[in-house]
């Protein structure tokens, strides 16, 4: 066997870990292995791809010097951020990673461009959207990125806006035609870039409220798209398969839960939905006829229950009480109470959050329940216990005119009685009131879901 051939072997090794790995991720019992194992073929690609370049005879010193503290630093700090980071704060994190793959992407492009720019149309082609896809996912998940930190409001729009993106996207039209059609002129793609850049930012400002997270996801497509085309231009298969792979996912996640919020991907990009721009609304404040619950009434509720429905929210993963909820859970059952968890596809602040937060609470998997399939049990639940959750179960959405219209909610208010743990009135992610706080069956408790559910616990322990 030749080099060429081992190095081909390695990357095919290395592809087939991708996609098993992923694989493995459709469930959340194999997904931690699934992890692993894309982990294990994109080391196998590395190290194949660095011995292919080491026999080129193309690499001095430096050269390595400059490849090794780059993959030593840039390792260091990945492995450092996803060990460090809060659940909570996993968005911004994925924003982040999404803004470094589309600008080396973008960076790979443009430095083969500057190297090679005679290629033949089909290469040229690949250049160009590898450097405007890539340049465009950049600056637009910075944008996200430090709106989901909070140091960006949401949504931010000044007049002229549309009229710039729309200029800008021709600019980055005619730039890349160009380059496709043979301009040599390194100039050219340097206005694309900018372009494409501005395009960027004024493609993520004006969103908000709740749809970021298909914002996220939607970078997240095109990062692997960038990625996909990198490979198309280095005539890297290994690059090429993971990128369409990223893209693919993230094209399909995208799709899911823009339909799980009830929203069009297009809408959401041509902004005014979940922005409160649109000239909508909001929903009436609910805090006129809101009635508050001590903990031991509402843990007798929960104990006499026969059929206790658990919704958490992004404030749960906050506080930081899957375990004290599984408690809670665990307790309720040695009573004969029905316990299960109603999983709402956007809850919390990335796909898969109460799943992921209840699995390291040991919290079994087949309490876990999907919106379409428990909706239809809130009807015949005694008592709705929401713990955190708050756009997620709010009746407006089943109206028009607000920034969660349309959006599918958990069912929550058909339960017979609902209790609701929070610190305050305050409104969650998309910023309006919650008119299932004012309904007369809701009551209230105030606190910190892991303080609240602890004394819940203490509470109904004494019944
Ligand atoms: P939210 O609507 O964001 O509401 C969370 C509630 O948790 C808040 O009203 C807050 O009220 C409460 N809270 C915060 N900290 C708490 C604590 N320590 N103890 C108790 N309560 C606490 O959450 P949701 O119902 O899960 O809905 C998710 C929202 O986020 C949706 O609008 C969704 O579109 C958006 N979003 C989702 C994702 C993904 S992919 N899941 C990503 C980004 C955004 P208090 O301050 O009064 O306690």
């Amino acid at each position: 066997m030749t080099l060429q051939d081992g190095v081909r072997l390695a990357s095919l090794i290395g592809a087939s870990g991708f996609v098993l790995g992923l694989h493995l991720m459709n469930s959340p019992a194999t997904a931690r292995r699934g992890n692993q194992l894309s982990a294990l073929g994109m080391l196998v690609a590395v190290v194949a791809v660095l011995v292919e370049v080491g026999h080129g005879g193309t690499m001095s010193a430096a050269r390595w010097l400059v490849l090794i503290s780059g993959a030593l630093v840039g390792g260091a700090a990945g492995l450092y951020s996803a060990r460090t980071v809060a659940m909570t704060s996993m968005p911004q994190l994925v924003s982040l990673f999404n803004a470094v793959g589309g600008g080396a992407a973008a960076l790979i492009a443009v430095a083969d461009y500057q190297h090679e720019p005679s290629v033949s149309a089909g290469t040229a082609t690949a250049t160009v959207l590898d450097v405007l896809i890539g340049c465009v996912t950049f600056s637009g998940s910075l944008i996200a990125t430090a709106k989901l930190q909070g140091y960006l409001s949401q949504p931010v729009s000044f007049p002229g806006s549309r009229a710039s993106s729309a200029v800008l996207t021709l600019v980055v039209a005619a730039a890349g035609i160009d380059v496709i059609a043979g301009a040599d002129n390194a100039w050219i793609l340097l206005i694309a870039v900018v372009a494409a850049v501005g395009l960027g930012i004024l493609m993520v400002l004006p969103i908000g409220g709740a749809d970021m997270p298909v914002v996220i996801s939607l970078l997240n497509a095109f990062t692997g798209t960038a990625v996909a085309m990198a490979g198309f231009v280095l005539q890297n298969a290994t690059l090429t398969i993971a990128g369409a792979l990223v893209g693919a996912s993230g094209g399909i996640l995208t799709k899911l839960m823009a339909d799980a919020m009830n929203r069009s991907v297009l809408s959401i990009i041509a902004g005014g939905f979940g922005t409160g721009a649109s000239g909508i609304a909001p929903v009436a404040a609910g805090g006129g006829n809101v009635k508050s619950i001590a903990i031991d009434d509402a843990a007798l509720q929960l104990a006499y229950a026969s059929k206790v429905i658990i919704v958490p929210g992004y404030g749960l993963a906050a506080a930081q009480a899957q375990h004290e909820v599984r408690e809670l859970a665990e307790l309720l059952e040695q009573r004969g109470v029905e316990v299960s968890y109603a999983i709402h596809p956007v809850a919390g602040r990335m796909p898969g959050h109460m799943n992921v937060l209840l699995a390291e609470a040991n919290v079994p998997y087949d309490q876990l329940r999907e919106m379409e399939e428990i909706n239809p049990e809130f009807d015949r639940t005694d008592v709705a216990l929401v713990i955190g959750a708050n756009d997620v179960t709010n009746p407006a959405a089943r109206r028009a005119g607000n920034a969660v219209s349309g959006m599918p909610i958990l069912d929550v208010d058909h339960a017979r009685s609902v209790v609701v743990i929070k610190r305050s009135m305050a409104s969650g992610y998309a910023g309006i009131d919650n008119e299932l706080y004012s309904d007369p069956k809701t009551s209230m408790l105030f606190a910190d879901a892991k303080k609240g559910l602890a004394s819940l616990v203490a509470a109904t322990k004494a019944v």
